[in-house]
């Protein structure tokens, strides 16, 4: 009976005997690597919404609507002439460019390039940016010449009652 009392009832190996330590680390590094591959895979899901703003800002795809701005009265700008504005921030310059009695081209004049303030030359007939040469159609805004590849970016504008406003920026037709 005495013997009985003081006997473990199971072999004391039962607690340890299924542990093993080399598993065990392979275990932690394949968990370890599952979260990171989790962490990772959350972390460009919830950055995807903002990158393809950002991509479609870049690209100008944003179809965004901005307030109308009064540029200029139609008797301050000459046929053939350019002035500038700030459309639709006003850290966006921008050029009005007047190419007949009734014809109206306007542009945001950052070189698509790198960004250079692209001028209007009257003798030429051309949009061109000092920086490295490029230059820009009059007409569409599409580089004809040097690095630039993307066109300058449109903005729209309309007569009313002898005052030329800014409307909208266009989108690019990609
Ligand atoms: S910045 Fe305009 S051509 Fe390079």
């Amino acid at each position: 009976m005495e013997g009985k009392k003081t006997r473990i009832p199971f072999n004391e190996d039962n607690y340890t005997h299924n542990i093993n330590r080399n598993n065990e680390r392979s275990l932690d590094r394949r968990g370890f690597m599952k979260t990171m591959v989790g962490a990772a895979g959350l972390f460009a899901l919830s950055t995807l919404p903002w990158g393809t703003v950002a991509a479609k800002e870049l690209l100008g795809l944003g179809n965004k609507e901005y307030p109308e701005l009064a540029i200029a009265k139609v008797n301050d700008v000459k046929v053939g002439d350019a002035i500038e504005f700030h459309y639709p921030g006003e850290h966006d310059s921008a050029l009005l460019i007047r190419l007949g009695e009734n014809e109206y081209k306007a542009y945001q004049n950052a070189c698509t390039h790198l960004r250079c303030p692209v001028f209007w030359s009257k003798g030429d007939g051309d949009l061109i940016c000092p920086c490295h040469h490029g230059k820009f159609d009059v007409h569409s805004g599409a580089p004809t010449a040097g690095p630039p590849t993307r066109p300058l970016p449109e903005i729209l504008v309309k007569v009313e009652a002898g005052t030329i406003y800014a409307t909208r920026v266009k989108r690019y037709d990609a």
